[in-house]
């Protein structure tokens, strides 16, 4: 018996990076998992490589009604939902003088109100108990140049998810945040080339500042969060959980 048969999952932003592997590590758990993306092919590759339990249902979350569709699809197949994680995020590197209308509204209408929207649109399909899971980051804790509305953005949903967590427990809702630091992604691979640096430079320049020094990998994000998705975490919500080589706590 794995720990996740017979569950359902949502992760959003599970084409790539820490939300592939979350939905990785769910299905190898033994759940059947939903995936969501914007990029359809990526999506369904992704869907495909985890396996017959992954399920690629393209979507946006910033767009209410590419939300509708995917909960449409879950309850189609007569389904609720065990677990829901927010992953999908986006970021724009821009300081205070330069930023535009334009990447506030995309930045904060991924990251804030998709989540937003992918929990709210979750309620209905939300089993008793459930686990949502949130992703922040650690640049909610710094004041890390040039990601001032990205860390905003994100400062937003750990707020959320303690108003969440008070709202939903006495439907027996769990919701924790999980706060990664620094992880080999492909979202960091394209901050490198913002900063005009090799991947390699940009990591080890990441690496350096950690106690750990080394970059994260997304398979360490996702053991967190299927202690956060079971009953290994019962007693535990509204908490921000740290997976930062200890960026944020020495
Ligand atoms: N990597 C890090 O160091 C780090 C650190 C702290 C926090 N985080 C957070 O962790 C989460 C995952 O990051 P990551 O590094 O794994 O990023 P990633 O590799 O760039 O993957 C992002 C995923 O989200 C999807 N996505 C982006 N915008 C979307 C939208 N509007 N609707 C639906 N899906 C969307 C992408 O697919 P499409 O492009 O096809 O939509 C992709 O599957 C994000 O919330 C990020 O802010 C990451």
């Amino acid at each position: 018996m794995r720990p996740m048969d017979g569950k359902t999952a949502l992760v959003t932003g599970a084409s790539s990076g820490i939300g592939r592997a979350i939905a990785q590590r769910f299905a190898d758990d033994g759940a059947r998992v939903y995936l969501t993306g914007r990029r359809k092919d990526e999506l369904e590759a992704a869907a495909e490589d985890i396996g017959s339990n992954a399920v690629a249902v393209p979507g946006d979350v910033s767009q209410a009604a590419d939300l509708d569709r995917v909960m449409d699809v879950i309850r189609g197949d007569g389904r609720q939902l065990d677990v829901v994680v927010a992953n999908a995020g986006a970021g724009a590197g821009a300081r205070l003088a330069d930023v535009t209308e334009e990447q506030f509204d995309f930045v904060f209408g991924v990251n804030t109100k998709g989540s937003l929207m992918t929990v709210q649109k979750s309620l209905p399909l939300l089993a008793q108990p459930a686990s949502v899971i949130l992703l922040a980051s650690s640049t909610i804790h710094q004041g890390a140049d040039g990601m001032g509305i990205y860390a905003a953005s994100k400062a937003a949903v750990r707020s959320l998810g303690r108003t969440w967590a008070a709202e939903l427990a006495p439907r027996g809702v769990r919701v924790n945040v999980i706060t990664p630091g620094p992880i080999a992604t492909p979202a960091i691979e394209g901050l490198a080339a913002r900063f005009g640096q090799s991947v390699d430079d940009f990591h080890g320049a990441l690496s350096a500042q950690l106690p750990l020094q080394r970059m994260g990998r997304p398979e360490e994000v996702a053991a967190l969060a299927a202690f956060l998705a079971g009953p290994e975490s019962s007693f535990i919500t509204g908490a921000e959980h740290f997976v930062d080589g200890g960026q944020i706590q020495v």
